[in-house]
This record gives structure tokens, C-alpha cells and sequence, in this order.
């Protein structure tokens, strides 16, 4: 099986995640289910993920010299991901999100970027060389937006692929960023956002993603929850049906989507088969509390998602 080598820019944050029956009322306390913690963030949850299937990959990002840093720098050395350009600050404290998820396994998310701020576009051309040997670098909206640009100009520039995650979506991003973009992989909220268009359905969501392409995108893997994956490049257009189960914390699910699409995508299979594998994937995560611990690694995954790589 070929390694394929991934690259990530992007965000390391450390979730304190809360299960409760309800969100509290303002001047409200209410008692939570349970309590559980552990590495997040967007850009480094899709690096993990990658990491997990085999993927050799480069990280790069910004973390506060404290106790959520050190964790999350042995978090990914666990995994094998390359830290050569991760980063340490005392400027700032650690990217932190603190999260809750209800009953339906649903998840509200608030992030304090913290030392994320800091990742510089000097860091990101010191990992100029990663970021080439790679082939496809993979983006978000948690670092600096410039620093996300300068990424992929220099993805662009080298000749790997741009995988951009509009994570969490702002309505004003700028016209080059959808023009860089290889791969635009929104999820249905993140695409309306984006478009002005409603995407809950699978007609909005083909008429978002068009008018992602008009954009300047070159191919869009939209994710729609439990209904699965929509495929669209200039003249076609394919949805990939989704898994239905029981989910019990939907928390980075879409992250864990991301970065197994990018392993199979960067093995050479085709977007729909790599969307396909990379689903069964993220279902499986989230019938599993947590963020980057609900992820399965390779050896619990069934022989055939590894098939033909
Ligand atoms: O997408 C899930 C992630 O969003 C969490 O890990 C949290 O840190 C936020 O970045």
C-alpha cells in the first residue's frame, strides 16, 4: 500500500466537552451528564484522522508553551505527525473550545483561538518544502485568514492540491480563496453561509455548490450530516448516500470526514469511492463520544475500506 503524504495548516485547540440534557437559560445553572476532554481543533483533528489511516503527515500550527500545549505536541507525536513546524508560544495560552453536546448527540461549539492567532505567514514559508513534498495540503478558518491564503498560495504555487475546509464560515471571504481552492469542502450550514443559498435540502445544496464553482472552486465534497456527501466538478454532479445510526456525539465528525477523504483521495482513488470510505468512517465516529478519541484507527477498520489503495 502506498504512504500518501498530506500537509495541514490550521488549528490545534484542546475541547472540554460537556453532555447536558439542555443549554441553560441566561443566569442559569443546570447539572451536566458528564464530563470528558481531549485534543481538538479543526486542523488538527483532519491530521490526526489522516494520520490514523496511515498517512505520513506534516502538521503546522501554533501552540501556548502550557499544559494544553505539551499535551497536544505528545498528542501528535503519538500519531506519528510530523511537528517540525509546530510551534510553541508564550504569548498566548493554548487555542481551547469548550463544547456542549445534547441528548440527539448534537454539538454547540465555542472557540477561544488563543495562540492560534500567532501562527505567522513567515511559519507557513519555513514550511514551504513540507507543504511541496506533500501534494495536498489541507486547510481551515481557525488560524488567521492570512495565514490560511499564504498556505495555499504556496500550495498553489508548488503544484499540490488545495483541500479547503471553510471552517467555521464567514459570510466575506475573500474571491481568491474559493479560486485557490482544489477541493471546497463545506458542510450544508457552512455552504449557505458562503452562498446566500439554503442547502438543507439536496436541491439547495446542488444549487450552493454550483454557485461554489462559479466561485472558482474546482471541485466540491459537500457533507449533509447522515445524508451523506454531495460530489460536484463544472458538469457533474454526485451524491453519495449517507449511514444511518444511532449518533451519539456528532463532534468533529466532519473533521474526521476531512481527513480520511484526503487519505483516500491522496491514495488515488476517485472523489466519489474516497467520499464513500471516508463516510463509513465518520459514521463510525460518531457513535463514540469525544473528538479525536471517537476516531478509529486503521487496524479497527474492516479490510475492504482498505481495498485497491
Ligand atoms: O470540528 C470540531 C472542532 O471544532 C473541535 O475539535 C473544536 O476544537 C473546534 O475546533
Amino acid at each position: 500500500m502506498r504512504r500518501p503524504s498530506i500537509s495541514v495548516a490550521g488549528a490545534a485547540n484542546f475541547d472540554l466537552i460537556s453532555y447536558i440534557e439542555r443549554m441553560p437559560r441566561t443566569g442559569e445553572t443546570i447539572h451536566g451528564r458528564r464530563f470528558g476532554m481531549g485534543c481538538g481543533g479543526k486542523g488538527a483533528n483532519q491530521a490526526v484522522m489522516a494520520a490514523k489511516l496511515g498517512a505520513e503527515v506534516t502538521m503546522v500550527a501554533k501552540l501556548g508553551d502550557d499544559i494544553f500545549g505539551h499535551r497536544t505536541l505528545e498528542n501528535f507525536k503519538s500519531f506519528g505527525v510530523k511537528t517540525d513546524h509546530v510551534h510553541l508560544t508564550d504569548k498566548a495560552l493554548s487555542g481551547v473550545a469548550p463544547i456542549t453536546v445534547d441528548r440527539e448527540g448534537n454539538n454547540s461549539i465555542i472557540i477561544v483561538t488563543g495562540a492560534n492567532d500567532l501562527l505567522t505567514v513567515e511559519e507557513l514559508e519555513a514550511a514551504r518544502r513540507d507543504i511541496a513534498a506533500a501534494g495536498l495540503l489541507i486547510t481551515q478558518l481557525e488560524i488567521p485568514l492570512e495565514a490560511t491564503l499564504c498556505a495555499m498560495r504556496i500550495a498553489r504555487e508548488e503544484g499540490a492540491v488545495n483541500l479547503f475546509n471553510p471552517a467555521p464560515a464567514f459570510a466575506d471571504l475573500p474571491d481568491e480563496i474559493f479560486v485557490l481552492s482544489d477541493i471546497i469542502c463545506p458542510n450544508e450550514t457552512e455552504a449557505e453561509l458562503l452562498t446566500g443559498i439554503r442547502a438543507d435540502n439536496l436541491e439547495g445544496a446542488e444549487q450552493a455548490g454550483r454557485a461554489l464553482l462559479e466561485k472558482g472552486a474546482k471541485i466540491v465534497v459537500m457533507t449533509l450530516g447522515g445524508n451523506g456527501s454531495l460530489i460536484m466538478e463544472k458538469d457533474t454532479s454526485i451524491h453519495v448516500r449517507g449511514i444511518q445510526v444511532d449518533a451519539k456525539d456528532t463532534t468533529g465528525a466532519g473533521d474526521c470526514f476531512i481527513g480520511s477523504f484526503a487519505y483516500f483521495y491522496a491514495c488515488g482513488l476517485p472523489l466519489d469511492e474516497a467520499a464513500r470510505r471516508a463516510n463509513r468512517i465518520a459514521a463510525i465516529s460518531v457513535q463514540r463520544p469525544g473528538t479525536q478519541i471517537s476516531y478509529p484507527d486503521a487496524a479497527e477498520l474492516p479490510e475492504d475500506i482498505f481495498e485497491s489503495l
